[in-house]
């Protein structure tokens, strides 16, 4: 037997159980031949019918499984929590940290040699990484890919992006009832992920820049061929990975974290993936602040013209040659010498990939804007730091001073924006509070306001929103989040009353609360400390733990030292 295969402590002794241990796995009729001395690969899948993104999960670790059994390995499949975005309330972020510990400690309780990680949906591949990266055995992502682009009588639809655009026609009642069940069967109309530059997108592209997956990963897709043809090979990869490495540890490097921001940056990617990265970060101990994505977003331009800030959608992204062209056309901003787990930098592994004439990533010298789509903001609003995704913004509001309407909830902003005599105005700043992890609690993607119907009325587009919480990857407009500290613990967005000026100065990068000095610490003071949201279970776990968003949110326990 090799001497090197981690399922050997379970497996290879004289003792009781590594006889019993045995006898299971021969349980399914495999002989000796098969077992002895191979590697066991793990296969960690997300699919659940309660995730309709990862359901397909299934099919896709077959694939897996073939590469590895061609290879030599015996695969292991096994569930983990899944996390659907559209079913789970308060919001799938209140349980990405669960999952990923239950990712942890089920890849080191088992005799895994190497584990192939599946998932989709935004939260499922963060995640993996978080979980697989703690766990710290060889781990290879295979994403799950997007959804067929949508059609609806001749106009191509992306869900998220344009489901939105098309229920606030509905909300104007420009839209009826039976247009709405049209467009539900035709907006999302094959197994995958929402099949704009959404979380799920963003994470899957991030995934491969930091080097987690094979080439030409993150696009297919969820029902093309060459989906299935990456899985298997990653099930073969992953059975020379369980002798050979890399692990986790050896890929996420602080250089890899530079690449994925890069390409964050350069896709106009979600703000989502911001404080995904920031977890995984942290769970291999590489010290990235959101100083890193501003410096990074101020070199970085923009390159892929896809859905929400751009035309075309994942579907396009893939035959235009995926995050491989990408990566290839940012390649003299990216740190090539990082390992990735082919066995290979990026900067071999890119090399050999052929890019053709396409329209929808372009190249440095043709750039959609000079620099990258999220911003950092700062200023006595926001004192650690909060976001704004500039390239789904209005150029017109990335400068602006208004008075603030100010929301202690999500149920009176959507009584107010749904009210026709809603007082406000085109320069207003709508502001929601009390949407952060502790607030809301659970951080979920409340950031992006309807419109107030009294604005669209009068043909308003857009309007500056500012909270503490997230929005959806798949949104777009002049949307300031993650303010941090949220209000909830005593942030300075507490203090900020209806009929305040609020200055957003985007190219200067700053948030401020127009009033005077001493203002926000005085009216602070007054304010009574809200009571938990949770007093037991799982839920006070993460009010006692979960760090602020320009920390990541992850758990203050679960980050490497
Ligand atoms: Fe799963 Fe959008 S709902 S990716």
């Amino acid at each position: 037997m090799a001497s090197s295969l981690r399922s050997q402590g379970w497996f290879d002794s004289r003792e009781y159980y590594s006889f019993a241990r045995r006898s299971t796995l021969r349980a399914q009729g495999l002989t000796r031949a098969i077992t002895e001395g191979k590697p066991v690969i793990g296969i960690c899948n997300t699919a659940s019918d309660l995730n309709p993104c990862n359901r397909h999960l299934t099919q896709v670790a077959e694939a897996v499984k073939r590469g590895v059994w061609a290879a030599g390995g015996v695969p292991c499949e096994f569930p983990v929590i899944s996390l659907g975005e559209m079913f789970l309330k308060p919001t799938a972020m209140l349980y990405r940290n669960l999952m990923s510990m239950d990712v942890e400690e089920m890849i080191r309780a088992n005799p895994i040699d190497a584990v192939v990680l599946l998932g989709g949906c935004d939260k499922t591949i963060p995640a993996l990484l978080m979980g697989a990266a703690s766990a710290d055995v060889p781990a290879i992502v295979v994403p799950g890919g997007p959804m067929l682009s949508g059609t609806f009588r001749g106009q191509t639809l992306g869900s998220g992006t344009d489901g939105r655009k098309l229920f606030d026609l509905y909300r104007a009642g420009q839209l009826n009832d039976g247009d709405m069940e049209e467009l539900e069967c035709s907006i999302a109309r094959s197994q995958g992920h929402c099949m704009v530059m959404g979380t799920a997108s963003s994470m899957a592209l991030i995934a491969e820049a930091l080097g987690m997956t094979l080439p030409d990963a993150a696009a297919w897709p969820a029902v093309d061929a060459r989906r299935f043809t990456i899985a298997e090979q990653s099930g073969t990869r992953a059975v020379q990975m369980a002798r050979q490495g890399p692990k986790p540890s050896e890929v996420l490097t602080i250089h890899a974290f530079h690449n994925a921001i890069t390409a964050l940056m350069a896709a106009g990617a979600s703000t989502n993936a911001v404080v995904h990265l920031l977890a995984i970060a942290g769970r291999v101990g590489v010290d990235l602040t959101l100083d890193h994505f501003e410096a990074i977003s101020n070199l970085s331009p923009l390159l892929l013209d896809l859905k929400p800030h751009g035309q075309y959608l994942m579907e396009d992204f893939a035959y235009a040659g995926g995050a491989a062209t990408l990566l290839q056309h940012l390649l003299p901003l990216l740190q090539p010498d990082a390992l990735t787990v082919s066995g290979h930098s990026l900067g071999v592994q890119l090399a050999g990939h052929r890019t053709h004439p396409q329209p929808v990533i372009r190249d440095l010298n043709h750039p959609l804007d000079t620099n990258g789509g999220i911003k950092v903001l700062r200023g006595n609003l926001a004192p650690h730091g909060a976001l704004i995704k500039t390239s789904a913004a209005s150029p017109s509001l990335l400068t602006t001073r208004g008075r603030a309407i100010v929301f202690e909830s999500k149920d009176e902003m959507l009584a107010k924006v749904n009210d026709e005599s809603f007082d406000v105005d085109a320069s207003s700043v709508l502001v929601l509070r009390n949407a952060g992890p502790h607030g809301a609690p659970g951080f979920p993607e409340w950031g992006h306001m309807p419109l107030p119907k009294s604005l669209m009325a009068k043909g308003v587009a857009d309007v500056v929103r500012i909270s503490d919480a997230r929005m959806s990857g798949t949104s777009f407009g002049t949307v300031v989040l993650h303010i941090s500290p949220e209000a909830w613990i005593g942030g300075p967005l507490a203090a900020v009353e209806t009929g305040d000026e609020i200055e957003l100065h985007v190219p200067e990068r700053r948030l401020t609360l127009a009033v005077p000095a001493g203002t926000i610490e005085q009216r602070l003071a007054k304010r009574p400390a809200p009571q938990p949201h949770y007093t037991r279970g799982y839920g006070k776990l993460f009010l006692d733990h979960v760090e602020q968003a320009h920390l990541g949110c992850d758990f203050d326990f679960l980050k490497r030292n």
